[in-house]
């Protein structure tokens, strides 16, 4: 947060031109089938052929069960995609993930066990907001884990932000034994992006409550063991809570879907976006919907909260910064002194929709200790034209918690991303891959072996259209020019989907 300060009177809501006449994206939330041999695909241009791997995606891909459909594309069935590529061709297969919600339903051709568009909210991010909520369920919360792939002790799973994963094989896309995180540690919960140091080491956060208030916790989970036997299960043993965050406010968390880390920190932003534990509690009871107890506070600052990664210690500092709200950082870098984070954000909680403001103006309980932050856009008003960007990705392996100059994203003119990104943080200049109809997923960067720079290297991104059957095809970009190289076309509709990543594996 080294940055001049640049306000604006403005909300981003306000400053985003409002799109008018978008097409039907219906058969982009359509059930499909499942592919569980590898198919061949058609290659047009080049694939490089030293790219060797597989992209995996996850996202839901079954909506329905007998009559019964769900009413929210977030409760589909997680589906696991994987594109394998080598040598210049490239395989696509599918396979639904065989959670315990998606065997009962299949056994009994009906939804038994209900997801999250039962709570009836219409649309995707609140419908997170809701998945975070269902914490505090019981009866349990669903292992349907159609958010990430993520990786602990070299393992592959699938992650939603519930306490269960499903641990997986990333080559045939078998599902494995469910890990109930509440098995190791004193969480609820833990987020669908956790990060990785360069020792192996997996860090995540996930919530406890109980009688001494609610905490938001950071788990360390370390490197595999090298001289130990290949066991084909599930291992998260050493999992530890090294940091226990109090909720500013004990009964209103807030609400987080993921974090940063830099080399020496972990950066925490507890953002105003709240949960009345209280009237959850009294709402359950009596039976009524969620949307009015989750409340967009902009009363409150953002409250950063900074721990030291090495030592679990946490700042006694509090840095704080105007209300935002926020699902995806980008990243975080220590630099002649400063704590530098970048973040996709706005400054319009209205994004949660219907769910009742309460613009109760009260005294926060502030800490003498405190600084106050304020920021830098890392755009100009060109990226407005492409309605703002999410799914940021940067070179991970080699800039994650370092100082880095791109990231790539997907611009959001459409509720479904409509166009690919690249931004460049020091100049602010934007490159565009965008064509009307065609939808690309998350972009996700893979290194050429011989990189000398950070974007020497390749950009991956689904391409998914409604306007015509089987016209999915997998798109590579020049990460430095994003120009496209090749493309691979697969005879098969692929639904809209979440987050990815590159297994170098295979
Ligand atoms: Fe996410």
């Amino acid at each position: 947060m080294s940055a001049e300060p640049k306000t604006h009177s403005v909300s981003s809501r306000q400053r985003c031109p409002q799109a008018k006449g978008l097409e039907s994206v219906a058969p982009l939330v359509r059930t499909v089938e499942e592919n569980p041999d590898p198919i061949p695909t058609t290659i047009k241009g080049t694939v490089p052929t030293w790219i060797n791997g597989s992209f995996l995606r996850n996202g839901p891909g079954k909506f329905e069960f007998g009559k019964d459909r769900y009413t929210h594309w977030f409760d589909g069935m997680a589906m696991m995609h994987r594109f394998h590529i080598c040598e210049g061709s490239v395989t696509y297969s599918s396979q639904f993930l065989r959670s315990d919600s998606y065997v009962l339903n299949s056994e009994k051709d009906r939804i038994v066990v209900s997801e999250f568009g039962t709570l009836a909210m219409p649309d995707p991010c609140k419908n997170i907001f809701a998945r975070f909520f269902s914490h505090f369920q019981t009866p349990k919360a669903t292992d349907n884990a159609n958010v990430n792939f993520v990786k602990y002790k070299g393992d592959y799973y699938v992650s939603t932000e519930t306490n269960y994963m499903r641990r997986v094989n990333p080559q045939s896309l078998e599902t494995k034994e469910k890990v109930d995180w509440s098995q190791y540690i004193a969480v609820n919960s833990a987020t669908a992006h956790p990060h990785y140091d360069r020792e192996g080491a997996t860090y995540n956060m996930g919530n406890s409550y109980g009688k001494s208030g609610f905490f938001y916790n950071i788990i360390r989970v370390p490197p595999a063991e090298t001289d130990a036997a290949a066991v084909d299960s599930a291992d998260l043993t050493g999992a530890k809570v090294i940091c226990s965050i109090r909720a500013s406010e004990p009964r209103k968390p807030s609400y987080y879907h993921s974090f940063v880390m830099s080399e020496n920190y972990i950066v925490f932003i507890e953002q105003p976006i709240k949960l009345d534990l209280l009237t959850f509690m009294l709402y359950r009871i009596q039976g009524k919907s969620f949307h009015k107890i989750m409340t967009w506070e902009p009363q409150h600052d953002t409250v950063f909260h900074l721990v030291n990664r090495h030592t679990g210690k946490e700042s006694e500092v509090k840095y704080r910064a105007a209300p935002m709200i926020t699902l995806h950082q980008i990243n975080a870098f220590e630099e002649n002194g400063f704590l530098v984070m970048d973040m996709c954000c706005g400054d319009d909680g209205e994004v949660i929709g219907d769910f009742t403001l309460e613009n109760l103006r009260r005294g926060s309980g502030e800490e003498m200790d405190k600084v106050y932050m304020t920021h830098e856009e890392l755009h100009d008003d060109e990226l407005l034209q492409y309605g703002g960007l999410e799914f940021p990705h940067i070179n991970y392996d080699r800039c994650n918690g370092r100082p880095y100059r791109y990231f790539y994203a997907c611009g959001f003119g459409h509720v479904f991303s409509d166009s690919l990104l690249k931004m460049d943080v020091h100049t602010k200049e934007l490159k565009v891959w965008r064509y009307p109809g065609l939808y690309p997923s998350e972009p996700v960067f893979v290194a050429s072996p011989k990189a000398t720079e950070e974007d020497d290297g390749v950009v991956l991104s689904v391409i998914i259209t409604p306007r015509e059957e089987k016209s999915t095809f997998l798109l590579i970009l020049d990460a430095k020019t994003f120009a496209e190289l090749g493309r691979a076309e697969v005879p098969v509709n692929i639904p809209y989907g979440t987050h990815g990543v590159f297994n170098v594996m295979g």
